[in-house]
């Protein structure tokens, strides 16, 4: 008899085969992304135990963002940039917590043919009250020549992404990442310290009724996301309507539960905000990438985010992303409000 847990494929084993699939990798790729989830496994670790260690609270300091620093969001990014630095895959990192790029220039770091974009810890007004919370992370092939990155290596379209992805850390810890051939999701066996192969190809489910967005904000949205809430809201059962409303406060969670279960997520601009609050180059391109993989959509509600050329390191961008049908009717309803 086989025993069931004798035919996993580990997340190391996975990412190897896959690189058979080009005859001039040389295993860099697969060394970053092992770098990437030996950091979350560290992360994964911390955040378990938030509550008997001295982790949970404010580090009393602001981010480029204007936002609290927590200690975890902290801890997050320095892991993530001491698994980077010492992997020497990566020559320069983009990151929530940082204003400008982290560059290296140690021995082997400016040899790194990539640029790593991240929101180290996502969701992170959500960790006191033990809510999912998640990283995410974007891979850029370097444009500059060798030696230590530039700003201009990482402000690159989401349509040049060679890989992106986000851990979840819920009741169990996830992670998911594309290379663009499709999106494959891996569960970390706490025991062994693993992430194994367990949602294959992902894609978004046929049917879908559920819509995320944070309504509290209802009055400053602009006209057409106030008419598509009206939709959502509507009684249709052969669109499944009413739709369901599941809104965590964490991209991340609120993207992988509609990815499973079928739903849209928005995250509109304000009278307040015009772009919205969530950024391009580490939240927004990096699921945009994955959302398309899964045979979905992602749209600034007039335009493709994977097409957006990045002025600027932390640039905001109103964000709609699910099935397409879902996101094709939001635009629908954004375009005929400004016409
Ligand atoms: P971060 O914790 O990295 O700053 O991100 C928080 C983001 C995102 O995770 C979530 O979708 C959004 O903030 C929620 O914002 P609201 O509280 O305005 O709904
Ligand atoms: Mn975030
Ligand atoms: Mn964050």
């Amino acid at each position: 008899m086989v025993h069931p847990r004798s035919k996993i494929t580990t997340l190391t084993e996975f990412v190897i085969q896959r690189q058979y699939e080009y005859p001039h990798a040389k295993g860099a790729l697969t060394r970053l992304l092992n770098d990437i989830a030996t950091a979350a496994k560290i992360v994964n670790r911390e955040i378990n135990a938030a509550g008997l260690v001295d982790i949970l609270g404010t580090v009393g300091k602001e981010n480029v963002q204007g936002e609290t620093q927590k200690k975890l969001d902290v801890f997050a990014n320095e892991m993530f940039i001491t698994a980077l630095k010492g992997g020497g895959e990566c020559c320069a990192i983009a990151s929530e917590e940082n204003e400008k790029v982290i560059t290296f220039s140690n021995d082997f770091s400016h040899l790194g043919k990539y640029v790593v974009a991240m929101d180290p810890l996502d969701g992170s007004s959500n960790i006191e009250s033990n809510v999912s919370i998640g990283t995410i992370f974007s891979i850029y092939r370097r444009i500059s020549e060798i030696g230590s990155g530039t700003q201009e290596d990482l402000l690159q379209p989401g349509l040049n992404l060679v890989a992106s992805g986000y851990v979840i850390y819920g009741s169990s810890t996830m992670l998911v990442y594309t290379t663009g051939k499709g999106v494959n999701g891996f569960t970390l066996d706490p025991s062994v310290g693993i992430f194994c192969l367990s949602h294959p190809d992902m894609k978004y489910p046929d049917t879908a009724n559920i819509y995320s967005i944070n309504e509290g904000n209802y009055i400053y949205f602009p006209e057409g996301v106030k008419q598509y809430i009206k939709y959502c809201q509507e009684s249709d059962p052969e669109s499944f309507r009413p739709y369901t409303s599941r809104y965590i406060g964490s991209l991340v969670a609120d993207f992988h539960r509609n990815l499973i279960k079928g739903g849209i997520f928005l995250y509109p601009g304000t009278t307040k905000n015009p772009n919205g609050k969530l950024r391009l180059l580490y939240e927004c391109s990096p699921m945009a990438f994955i959302a398309e993989q899964a045979g979905g959509k992602a749209s600034t509600g007039t335009q493709r985010v994977m097409a957006i050329q990045p002025e600027t390191l932390h640039q905001r961008v109103p964000f709609y992303t699910g099935p397409k049908w879902m996101v094709e009717k939001i635009e629908a309803l954004i375009k005929g409000s400004t016409e």
